[in-house]
């Protein structure tokens, strides 16, 4: 879910949080809404999307010179009118925005009830307002109102709040990221920076336990208890129109074509070619003598990737699903615990993260988001730096998680090639630049969009693109794709394939690995499946294939991304022939904040 709040820009105080509330729908999109306070508090809310509430908002628009607005991933509750937030007490005096999950709702709402509140959609957000209402009851001011109901909430929260009569937002966060921003004449609370950067570059990251008041004139941070506390005020130093789309159709075709610029920043000041050496002095000593990666989706991926290069330079290494690896923890010992997550906010990854920590575990993040979550708990941070992503299907994430940990793989370990691995990572730009301008993957989406399944094989370093291929597949298409270790598929999906099936094959190289994938494509073409080989042309893999998506000959290590490319453009294409919703599909988010 996401959360905007904006104080101090009378008149369009509505704008900025439709605005806002549009930068944030990668968050979630199933239902949005808006509340304004003056002497009186105005909400509008609806199912649907950013657009149904700015058609919401034609018959209707709330004034006010302070605000906050919401965008919702569904939790508690399927996506109704009066499941949207803003959520009001019984007087519909208060207002309140919230994104995480309450785990004590039930007890609270009980509670509630029994005392004569009455109840009108099925959130957990709902027993906010309420609370509040209580203590105003009972005497409170506003400030300590809210305060006394967020203290009593178990769970996870980033809460914004406002009320009739009250020129003043409240804001406080636990576990669920909210960044202020500042600018001359306005001050601005969000989920997310992309929300206020068209306005201001200037923004405070809230913390765990912190509770924010916010007004036109300024905004004071003090602890939950009401101690004061000292914040920075950080600039970002990206873009707004960074997170424009253009001139491309989609975000997601606008993403794959940054890659080439994402992967210099990745490289940019923290290689030597000639010496051979990789800088990341400011990650300190890490020397690990064994490494866990935790991660979800396509971060998993990279992380399933990154295992292997440990492994190959003698450090055990092993990748987790994160929601499992905080359910049931491996023995820890002294394994370094990498976070793999682009937003830094997945909660899941979170967890596992955090149990790690609990057991004593040294935790890096791997991650695209400055301040975010996972950066700042971790002991240690690396960024990827491939600028804000928005499509929900991540694209240039991953190609830069490829590259940042192959980096990090040279830092900590000794490579036997490092001078070749590091003259490949200067190459790739261009390698993926080239197939940028010529690939035909179009055509092949074409030619198989209609199919109902797809598989995508690979062995070695392109299992895990096998596993990506197949997720943006789904992901983008909604049609049915899974990836397979090369070697498995003999062990029981075989049985799947036909002609009906097409199989994309990932073969680079020529050596020992590629010749038995060729091996496994041999048995699916004797089952008529039409065959895709994502190759270099240096195997005979050709020999066996109904077609071919070439990559440029790269060093090994790197080779994973090129191929990755390739199989975004035909899902990419896929999605668009099909007419889907490409940027945001159907029952995803972007940042799935919630376990
Ligand atoms: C969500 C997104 C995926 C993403 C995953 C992990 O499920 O839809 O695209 O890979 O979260 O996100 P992270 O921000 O941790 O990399």
């Amino acid at each position: 879910c996401g959360i905007i709040g904006c104080a101090g820009r009378d008149g369009e105080t509505l704008d900025v949080l439709v605005h806002g509330l549009s930068k944030l729908e990668y968050r979630g999109y199933d239902s949005a809404g808006v509340a304004l306070a003056g002497s009186d508090l105005d909400v509008c809310k609806t199912a649907g999307e950013i657009d149904d509430l700015r058609a919401a908002l034609e018959e209707r628009s709330p004034s006010g010179s302070v605000g906050i607005g919401h965008t919702r991933w569904s939790t508690h509750g399927p996506p109704t009118d009066e499941n949207a937030h803003p959520h009001l007490d019984c007087n519909r005096e208060v207002a309140v925005v919230h994104n995480g999950i309450i785990e004590n709702y039930q007890a609270l709402r009980d509670e509630l009830s029994t005392a004569g509140h009455e109840f009108r959609s099925d959130t957990d957000t709902e027993v906010v307002p309420h609370l509040i209402e209580d203590a105003l009851a009972d005497g409170a001011d506003p400030e300590e109102a809210v305060r006394e109901a967020i203290a009593r909430l178990e769970g996870s929260y980033a809460v914004s709040v406002v009320m009739s009569g009250v020129d003043r937002i409240f804001a406080a966060r636990n576990d669920s990221p909210l960044v202020l921003g500042i600018d001359d004449e306005a001050y601005y609370l969000a989920s997310d920076v992309p929300a206020f950067r068209d306005h201001t570059d200037r923004v405070i990251y809230l913390a765990d336990g912190e509770f924010a008041v916010v007004d036109a004139d300024g905004y004071r941070v003090t602890t939950l208890d009401g101690e004061p506390v000292e914040k920075t005020v950080d600039t970002v130093d990206w873009d707004p129109e960074e997170t424009g789309k253009s001139g491309y159709d989609h975000f997601m075709l606008k993403e794959i074509h940054e890659q080439p610029r994402a992967l210099r920043q990745c490289l940019r000041g923290r290689v030597d070619e000639l010496a051979g050496q990789v800088d990341l002095a400011d990650l300190g000593d890490l020397s690990p003598r064994g490494i866990h990666l935790v991660a979800c989706g396509t971060s998993y991926h990279a992380a399933v990737y990154a295992a292997q290069l440990f492994q190959q330079a003698g450090i055990p290494a092993q990748a987790f699903l994160a929601s499992e690896y905080a359910t049931s923890p491996p023995p820890i010992g002294d394994a370094l615990v990498i976070g793999v997550t682009q937003s830094g906010e997945t909660a899941d990854t979170l967890s596992a993260l955090r149990e790690a920590r609990k057991r004593g575990a040294r935790t890096l993040a791997v991650t695209n988001t400055v301040g975010s979550t996972a950066a700042r708990e971790c002991d240690h941070a690396m960024y990827i730096r491939a600028g804000p992503e928005i499509g929900v299907a991540a694209t240039k994430t991953f190609s830069s998680q490829i590259a940042a940990l192959n980096l990090l793989a040279l830092a900590i370990t000794s490579v036997g090639d490092a001078r070749e691995v590091i003259s490949g990572l200067r190459d790739l730009p261009g390698a993926v630049q080239e197939i940028l301008d010529t690939s035909t993957a179009r055509k092949i989406a074409e030619a198989y969009r209609d199919a109902e399944s797809y598989f995508f094989i690979g062995r070695g370093l392109h299992y895990p693109v096998a596993l990506e291929g197949a997720l943006k597949m789904k992901e983008i298409t909604y049609k049915h794709a899974e990836g397979f270790a090369a070697g498995e598929l003999k062990h029981g999906p075989l049985a799947l394939v036909t002609q009906d099936t097409p199989v994309f094959a990932i073969v680079t190289g020529d050596d020992e690995q590629a010749t038995k994938t060729v091996g496994n494509v041999k048995e699916v073409e004797a089952r008529d499946a039409p065959v895709v080989a994502v190759t270099d042309g240096a195997s005979d893999v050709e020999r066996y294939a109904d077609h071919v998506l070439e990559v440029p000959d790269t060093h090994r290590r790197v080779a994973a991304v090129v191929a990755n490319v390739q199989l975004q453009l035909v899902a990419y294409h896929t999605a668009d022939m099909l007419g889907r919703s490409i940027d945001k599909p159907r029952n995803l988010a972007k940042s799935v904040t919630v376990e």
